[in-house]
């Protein structure tokens, strides 16, 4: 290039997926089938009913139209109904702006919340789209560090001292990428209450809050709320949706008024298409939410127990619906080394440890999403007779 582009931006890592899917590529002519245990994608498709929804609602020459920067109005409250009965929330549609994915609703947190050379406090091993995205603006990831007794589950006492005059948000995702550990309910309100003390922003992510059993915590019935929390929330995962960019950020009605200039910016309005998509979803779909919420528990719990069997020298340290958080038996070998090796002579396609986080190279990320029943067996023989 013969111009100069911005530094901070020039530091980000380059997504890590795409390292792992390079590795992959290069591997003998007659390697083993690829066996993708690398993205957080859910394997089965839409229901039916909903894809014959959309074939409707595509010839309607009015999808083809902007709405509003913050989503349609009918789409925001289908979203408040439905957090009126799975949060038990106080909430309406002032309080919701929709975003191109969780990932855009996260940018706009950040942007409407730090300056650069300002601090935000992530839980390792952390998604690692967040350092990225702090990175990219020049905001200092303060990472508190990872325990692996406690199975990274954030510790009030830890996150408090790392808390500085620069510090802007906790930023919590529950359940884990990558560890798939969910926050206990009081551990969460420790944590609203310790950023409300420091009045500074509780920002939680909650991609894979539909495949927890139950309410998945009790902040949108606290009257105040929305004086500290701010969610970013998915329905890519939710309702096999990944690729429409379906998300969320509630926050104050005024964080989002804040946040629309933003988004007036950046993305103008999530799609037209993904809004009705989401609406049908939300209106149409809890029995379908519910059924793949099991079937992916039961998966999870099946990849566990024959993972933990005997001979087996990668150890889960945590997990839960959508991840396995591996220790690789290699000491002194990188989490990428590992995992490029998997690639390469196992065909099996993980994230190494440190795209999580500092200090992280001897664990891997074992997404379960992809991976059917049928592979399963194959996919964890692998890792046992896999030697570095
Ligand atoms: C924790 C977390 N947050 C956000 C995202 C991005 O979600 P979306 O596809 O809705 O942008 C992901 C995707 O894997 C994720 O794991």
């Amino acid at each position: 290039m013969s111009f100069s582009i911005n530094n901070h931006v020039h530091s980000v890592n380059d997504p890590p997926i795409g390292q792992v899917r390079a590795w992959a590529a290069c591997r003998p002519d007659g390697s083993p089938a690829l066996i993708d245990l690398c993205q957080a994608v859910p394997d089965y498709t839409p229901p039916s009913e909903l894809i014959a929804h959309l074939q409707q609602v595509v010839s309607d020459p009015l999808t083809c139209r902007y709405t509003p920067d913050e989503g349609l109005p009918e789409v925001r409250e289908a979203v408040c109904e439905r957090y009126r009965w799975r949060y038990r929330a106080a909430i309406n549609p002032g309080q919701i702006c929709l975003t191109v994915g969780a990932s855009q609703a996260f940018w706009l947190a950040m942007v409407v919340l730090c300056h650069a050379g300002d601090e935000v406090i992530l839980q390792s091993p952390c998604y690692f789209d967040h350092p990225m995205a702090l990175g990219a603006l020049g905001v200092k990831p303060v990472f508190a560090p990872f325990v692996e007794k406690e199975q990274g589950i954030p510790n009030p006492a830890v996150i408090e001292k790392l808390i500085t005059p620069r510090t802007r948000a906790i930023v919590l995702v529950s359940p884990s990428n990558p560890t798939g550990a969910v926050i206990p309910h009081r551990r969460l309100t420790e944590l609203y209450f310790l950023a409300q003390r420091h009045r500074i922003a509780l920002v939680l992510d909650e991609t894979y809050g539909d495949f927890v059993d139950g309410m998945p915590h009790d902040l949108f019935t606290l009257e105040d709320w929305h004086r500290t929390l701010v969610q970013v929330q998915s329905f890519g995962k939710t309702y096999a949706l990944t690729g429409y960019r379906a998300g969320l950020l509630a926050a104050s009605a005024e964080f989002i008024r804040q946040a629309l200039k933003i988004q007036d910016t950046m993305a103008v309005c999530q799609p037209h298409i993904t809004q009705l998509a989401l609406q049908y979803g939300l209106e149409h779909l809890d029995t379908w939410v519910e059924a793949n919420r099991l079937k992916m528990s039961l998966r999870h719990n099946l990849f566990v127990s024959e993972f933990m069997k005997p001979g087996n020298r990668f150890r889960i340290v945590a997990s839960g619906s959508f991840f396995a958080w591996v220790k690789h038996p290699f000491s002194g070998r990188s989490g990428r080394e590992v995992a490029k090796r998997l690639a390469q002579e196992a065909g099996i396609m993980t994230l190494p440890g440190e795209a999580f986080g500092p200090g992280l190279d001897e664990y891997l990320r074992i997404a379960l999403g992809n991976i059917r029943e049928n592979e399963m067996s194959e996919a964890i023989r692998r890792f046992r007779h896999f030697n570095s």
